[in-house]
């Protein structure tokens, strides 16, 4: 998605409602520092930060420059520049379950300040963030949460969570394979580029994470304000292959009371193969003088666990929801993943803002490609009807076939069934079970997916199963 942060104009019906209200909505041009540093400020306040050093503030300049930022302004407060709300958004890569990646819009930096609170300030810009991302032509809005009770309201839902994870030194006696290639100390500013290629093919292979922007890679070094005691404390490991290619990397800092052994702590450890995950986990895992190693923000599938003689050294301290996604054009969202059975599946998802509101027929193969079948303006969901990119109308050939495939080899009177199998169910559970974080059957459990037999659970199970769990290993 090529995408100029201004081109899409400022959302009337946000500006019209917060005009109402006394208040002016409007976009922030990066290239005017003091708007842009009065926004920064907002930012902080609003997220309770310390007001920014320059340091500091250099850095968000360069990150939000190139953001879409909106403020909400009120003329009647001491300093009116500095806005009483903030927004961020920019289109982003997020990968889906095959490799794939699906347009996304991300949203953060969504502050309310406490003297302006529940007036709905933070409705009308959520409200226009999706309009402006269905008109960038984004499939999938995204954000990750303060707190979990904010955004359902919107159509958000979890879709890939992350854990805490911590391991106790004395317990960790490594039994996993030994990897090929060698583990390297370096420093930060050396692993700059390096990490920024590993990211890349890092993020390729795990749904649920979305592409990083050039600036988060410098925060996660301790490059930004690299003599703070938090930057020095970082130290920097990078995994070659037997090759010498550089294939993973990890930091970690270890916080400790003098003369006591202390925790080896880690926000980053990102591998592009298997080898170099297990490599950097048993450096992380074996180091001597600490008690133990805590990782956030990790999977909810690590492989750790099976890496060690005593499972029990590894122990999982927290694991809740993280990556929130909003489905806003069910059609490309759909097609863009690849599926983990061939099947025919009709979803009729109910969604109250209308964006992905309708009945959508998935119509995988064996290979995991699906083509879907798209609502018509005029409500019937037969023929042609070419959704977004990535989806088609399906050929009643394939369609029979794939429907065969999922009811068992010859089964010809399921070939011939008029209906296909379908699922009602509400855009946020269509969210959580999107990226495979959760399985349909689960949500029909919970009473919020209807299922219009118990072979179409047991097909969704299948179809939207993900080989790997969805992880998104940062905050955005
Ligand atoms: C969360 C925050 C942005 C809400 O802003 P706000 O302008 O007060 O919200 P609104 O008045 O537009 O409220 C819209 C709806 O959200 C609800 N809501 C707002 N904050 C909520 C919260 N913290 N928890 C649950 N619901 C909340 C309101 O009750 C309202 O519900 P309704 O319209 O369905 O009746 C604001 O409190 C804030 O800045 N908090 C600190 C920073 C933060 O946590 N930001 C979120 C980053 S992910």
């Amino acid at each position: 998605m090529s995408f100029e942060p201004r081109s899409i104009p400022v959302d009337p019906d946000a500006k019209g409602a917060l005009a109402s209200k006394g208040l002016d909505y409007r976009l922030i041009d990066p290239s005017d520092t003091g708007a842009l540093d009065g926004w920064i400020d907002a930012d902080h306040r609003g997220f309770h930060h310390a007001r920014p050093r320059e340091v500091t503030r250099e850095y968000e300049r360069r990150v939000m420059g190139e953001r879409r930022l909106h403020g909400v302004f009120d003329p009647g407060v001491p300093d009116p520049n500095v806005p009483v709300a903030t927004v961020s958004s920019w289109p982003t890569g997020l990968s889906v379950p095959g490799g794939r990646s699906v347009d996304g819009w991300a949203v953060s930096s969504v502050t309310v300040s406490p003297t302006h609170r529940r007036r709905g300030i933070a409705r009308a810009m959520m409200e226009a963030e999706l309009r402006s991302a269905k008109q960038a032509g984004a499939a999938v809005a995204m954000l990750t949460v303060t707190e979990a009770t904010i955004y359902g309201r919107y159509g958000y839902a979890p879709a890939a969570r992350a854990a805490t994870i911590e391991i106790d030194r004395r317990r960790a006696r490594w039994i996993g394979p030994s990897s090929p290639g060698r583990v390297h100390f370096v420093e930060p500013a050396a692993l700059r580029d390096a990490a920024a290629a590993i990211s890349r093919r890092a993020v390729a292979r795990t749904p649920g994470e979305i592409d990083r922007w050039s600036g988060i890679l410098d925060r996660m070094l301790g490059l930004v304000d690299p003599d703070s005691d938090a930057s020095r404390a970082l130290r920097a490991i990078r995994y070659d292959d037997e090759h010498g290619q550089p294939q993973g990397f990890a930091a970690f800092r270890v916080t400790r009371e003098p003369n006591e052994p202390g925790w080896a702590e880690f926000d980053v450890l990102a591998a592009a193969t298997d080898d170099a995950e297990r490599a950097l986990w048993r450096v992380l895992v074996e180091q001597d003088f600490v008690s133990g190693v805590r990782g956030r923000l990790r999977s909810v599938d690590e492989p750790i666990e099976w890496l060690l003689e005593d499972p029990r050294a590894v122990r999982v301290t927290e694991a809740s929801d993280h990556l929130w996604v909003r489905i806003v054009d069910a059609a490309a969202a759909l097609g863009a993943r690849r599926y983990g059975a061939a099947g025919e599946l009709a979803l009729d998802i109910e969604d109250p803002l209308g964006y992905a509101a309708g009945r959508y027929t998935l119509l995988a193969s064996a290979d995991g490609r699906a083509v879907v079948h798209v609502p018509r303006a005029d409500g019937s969901t037969d023929g042609a009807g070419a959704g977004s990119s990535g989806t088609t109308a399906a050929p009643k050939r394939e369609r029979s076939r794939a429907r065969a495939s999922a009811e068992g080899s010859g089964s010809r009177s399921a070939a011939r069934a008029a209906e296909p199998r379908s699922l009602k169910l509400d855009v946020r559970d269509l969210a959580s079970i999107y990226l495979g974080g959760v399985r349909p059957s689960v949500l029909a459990r919970a009473g919020r997916i209807t299922a219009s037999s118990n072979g179409a659970l047991e097909l969704a199970d299948r179809m939207f199963a993900s080989t790997r769990a969805p992880h998104l290993s940062i905050w955005f």
